[in-house]
């Protein structure tokens, strides 16, 4: 296979795929005004209800370093593979290796602090029968047919599944991105030889090199991956909880924020002064 055709490839499917996902997400948003959606929230600020304690500080350090770090790493690779200035070269190859040594770190402390911390909270990213029976209902809620949002536990099925995507793509980001290094740094071997020489090379014939090179292309389609989710990842952060997304970020107490979807209490009966009083004016 003529892989400068497959990267040519790659870079066209993607940059297409991305303008279609930009393009929809606004129609997206548009969708919400007629379905009531928008005024629901931005304007009579009822926002979901929560029966679980938002996560402890930890997680959310964690979450911010990691995203922090994960914008320099898309950053500085795309720079590595398309350098749009002179002379950054070995400057920005510095800062993605830096980079990458944290998220792994983060990472590693992450899946740490889920499975063995006091406050492990594996089971809020485990998918089960019910979370799987949920997922049309919240398929059809995202796509304005139903208005009801099937509500299993803290984080929906799609939630859930992007969450554990996100895990098993920066696993792959590691591997394919370690196997990039073909300096003799282990003992005499290179990352790459170490990894690819038993596992890829044999399936794809033998070669270390051609591995690489297929984990090149590899590394590459996982950073659109990282790209498109955190899009969309963002884009619902900002418009489906955005109490949720403030208090993750460590600003505003939830408890005075979600008063309003309480059982239809209308918010005059509520003394606390109103957390964005512009939009409750422009009623
Ligand atoms: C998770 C740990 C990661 C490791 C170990 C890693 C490692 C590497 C290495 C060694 C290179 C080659 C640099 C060179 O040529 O000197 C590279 C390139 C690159 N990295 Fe990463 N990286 C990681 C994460 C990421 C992430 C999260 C992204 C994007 C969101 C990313 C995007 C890229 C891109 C686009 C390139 C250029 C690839 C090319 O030339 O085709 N990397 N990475
Ligand atoms: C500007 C960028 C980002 C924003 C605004 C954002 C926002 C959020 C918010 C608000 C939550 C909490 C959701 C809830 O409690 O219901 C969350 C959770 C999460 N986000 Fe992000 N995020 C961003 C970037 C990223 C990136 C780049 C990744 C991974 C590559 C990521 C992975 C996750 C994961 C795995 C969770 C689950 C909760 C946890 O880690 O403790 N996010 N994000």
């Amino acid at each position: 296979m003529d892989l400068a055709k497959v990267n040519v490839w790659v870079d066209v499917f993607f940059s297409a795929l991305y303008l279609v996902i930009i393009v929809a997400l606004p129609i997206h948003f548009l969708v919400s005004i007629p379905k009531g959606r928008f005024r629901k929230k931005f304007i009579e600020h009822k926002w979901p209800e929560h029966d679980e304690a938002h996560p402890p500080a930890a997680p959310k350090v964690a979450h911010f370093t990691h995203l922090f770090f994960m914008f320099v790493l898309g950053f500085t690779g795309m720079y590595i593979r398309f350098p749009f200035f002179d002379g950054g070269r070995s400057a920005m190859r510095g800062v993605h290796y830096f980079a990458m040594i944290v998220v792994i770190l983060v990472l590693i402390w992450r899946v740490w602090y889920a499975f063995f911390s006091k406050r492990r909270d594996w089971r809020e990213f485990a998918i089960t029968m019910k979370d799987v029976r949920s997922t049309p209902g919240v398929l059809l809620y995202y796509t304005f047919i139903s208005d009801k949002k099937p509500h299993t536990a803290k984080y929906n099925v799609m939630q859930k599944m992007s969450y554990d995507l996100f895990l098993t793509m920066m696993l792959m980001q590691a591997f394919t991105g370690f196997s990039l290094l073909t300096q003799p740094i282990l003992f005499g071997y290179s990352p790459r030889f170490v990894l690819l020489n038993w596992t890829i090379a044999p399936i794809v014939g033998g070669s270390v090199a051609l591995a690489g090179a297929y984990m090149r292309i590899l590394h590459f389609v996982l950073t659109w991956g990282f790209i498109i989710m955190t899009t969309i990842h963002v884009y619902l952060s900002a418009t489906e909880d955005i109490p949720v997304t403030k208090n993750f970020f460590g600003f505003g107490g939830h408890s005075e924020e979600h008063g309003g979807a309480s059982a239809g209490v209308p918010a005059v009966s509520a003394p606390a002064p109103a957390p964005a009083p512009a939009l409750a004016e422009s009623e």
